[in-house]
């Protein structure tokens, strides 16, 4: 696979991992970013075996043992009880899990929560984390799975599961050494539908995504023939894709296997053409605000591949300034490109079914239309447009056994963050749980998770990827 060629290079870092660095950063208290485990093909799931725990009558273990034998991995269970005979049953390779005094790392600390009834028994979650808190390996996965609060029988279970979610958020601020943790709820009927999640939220594929709530209903799924190429026989379309995040989505769809129509402003002709060449897919040269370019692109979609599997809205800009400076074609210029665009295009290929069964539309938000920003307005309008846009078509979209998401990137090392003047900038690389900006592949990555047609169960989310940011937690 290609290296983005617009990685900054994180001089800070790099200086930390030094001895005397580190000793300084020790010394003065400073922010010591640990080198994330990444994704590379053929890795194992897991950097070390699973811990796998519950509290009574959970409903979920017997998946999550699934996923995990079937990924190879090697779990630790309790002696006797639920875990130890879902862990069996599952066919997974257990061991006893080791008395407390024991030094052993895990991969991954699984804990399924979705027994719980009522807060009294929110104990048993304190109990199982406790003295395991430091026993992750570096970038180990901490994961707890739940049921929906607004799933729940009654306002008790409804409560002891919402209050997971502020554990978890706090849990995973205190790990170190580039570990990271979520919480996943899963509806009464999304069993089945975990594998795609599981398998990315526990490997490095998910780097950068921490501290979020994942929800995954009971949608229309198919599971990949090989978990290695999800994506083999789809078209996909990723707008913005000759450079930056939009480049690398090409790409890791591309290696994921997806014929990729990489599409872009004329003005990035050759750069999109030497992308569209890399992938083996092909150059698209549209600019997405013009009055014709649904129907191009659904013209081209249909005529060529008989219609489209993928989504990926990227293509997205920023024209800053506070609202009293602000022209009104700063302002409409960033309402067009980032959320009309979008919404135009979804209209034209889904009334025109271009879309096909069990389709992926992915639109690209941001930390700032969550956050909100100061000279940002219009971006921030955006993309919290986006996010409007991506809950109300949900349900349309499930109707078709089709879904669509959105990823909010936090601070990412792109051409746009190494614009930034140095200080905003170190700023935002360190005001989060990873103390580091992510890179492009982090957004990718996620964005291929979401497009796999075994993530049919994750519909209307917003998966933010942003190290776990300060900002609009
Ligand atoms: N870099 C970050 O830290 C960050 C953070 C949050 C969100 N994002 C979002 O991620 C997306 C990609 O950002 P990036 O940093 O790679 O930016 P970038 O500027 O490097 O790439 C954006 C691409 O979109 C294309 N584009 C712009 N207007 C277009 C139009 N009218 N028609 C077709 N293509 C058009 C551009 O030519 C460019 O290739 C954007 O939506 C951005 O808002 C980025």
């Amino acid at each position: 696979m290609g290296t983005n060629q617009y990685v900054m290079t994180d001089r800070y870092r790099q200086f930390t991992e030094s001895p005397p660095g580190r000793f300084l950063a020790r010394q003065l208290g400073m922010p010591r970013p640990a080198s994330l485990r990444r994704y590379e093909p053929g890795q194992p799931l897991l950097a070390g075996p699973a811990l796998l725990g519950a509290a009574p009558g959970g409903r979920l273990t017997g998946a999550v043992a699934s996923v995990l034998s079937a990924a190879g991995a090697e779990a630790h269970v309790p002696k006797q009880g639920e875990v130890r005979d879902a862990a069996l049953e599952a066919g997974l390779e257990t061991q006893v899990s080791p008395p407390q005094d024991d030094d052993r790392r895990y991969g991954a600390i699984v804990f399924d929560a979705s027994g719980m009834k009522s807060s009294d028994q929110l104990q048993s979650v304190y109990e199982f984390f406790h003295p395991v808190m430091r026993r992750f390996t570096e970038s180990g996965r901490l994961l707890i799975l739940g049921t929906p609060p607004a799933s729940c029988a009654d306002a008790r279970e409804a409560t002891a599961q919402r209050a997971l979610e502020g554990f978890l958020r706090s849990a995973a601020k205190e790990l170190s050494g580039g570990a990271t943790g979520q919480i996943v709820y899963v509806d009464p009927g999304g069993e089945g539908n975990l594998e795609s999640t599981l398998r990315f939220l526990l490997s490095a594929k998910s780097a950068y995504v921490d501290g979020q709530p994942v929800f995954v209903g009971a949608g229309e799924s198919a599971a990949p023939v090989d978990w290695e190429r999800p994506l083999d026989g789809k078209v996909a379309v990723v707008t913005g894709a000759s450079r930056g995040i939009g480049e690398a989505i090409a790409e890791v769809l591309a290696r994921d296997g997806a014929h990729v129509v990489a599409l872009d402003v004329p003005a990035q002709g050759d750069a999109l053409a030497e992308v569209a060449n890399r992938v083996s897919g092909e150059a698209l040269q549209l600019d997405i605000t013009s009055p014709d370019a649904p129907q191009e692109l659904g013209d081209h979609l249909r005529e060529r591949h008989g219609g489209v599997d993928i989504v990926v809205h990227n293509a997205g800009i920023t024209r800053d300034k506070t609202l009293g400076r602000m022209s009104e074609d700063q302002w409409a210029s960033v309402i067009a490109v980032n959320l009309t665009s979008q919404e135009r295009i979804n209209d034209a290929l889904l009334s025109g079914d271009v879309l096909r069964r069990g389709g992926r539309i992915v639109s690209v938000s941001s930390q700032s239309g969550i956050a909100g920003n100061r000279g940002q307005v219009n971006y921030a309008a955006s993309k919290a447009g986006v996010i409007g846009m991506v809950h109300a078509l949900a349900p349309q979209l499930a109707e078709r056994g089709s879904t669509i998401n959105a990823v909010a990137p936090g601070f990412i090392e792109t051409q746009m963050t190494a614009r930034m003047p140095v200080v905003t900038r170190e700023a935002g690389r360190r005001m989060n749980s990873l103390a580091q900006g992510g890179q492009p592949v982090d957004v990718a990555e996620t964005i291929a998770w979401l497009a796999s047609p075994g993530s049919g169960g994750v519909n209307g989310n917003v998966v933010r990827v942003c190290g776990q940011s300060l900002l609009g937690a």
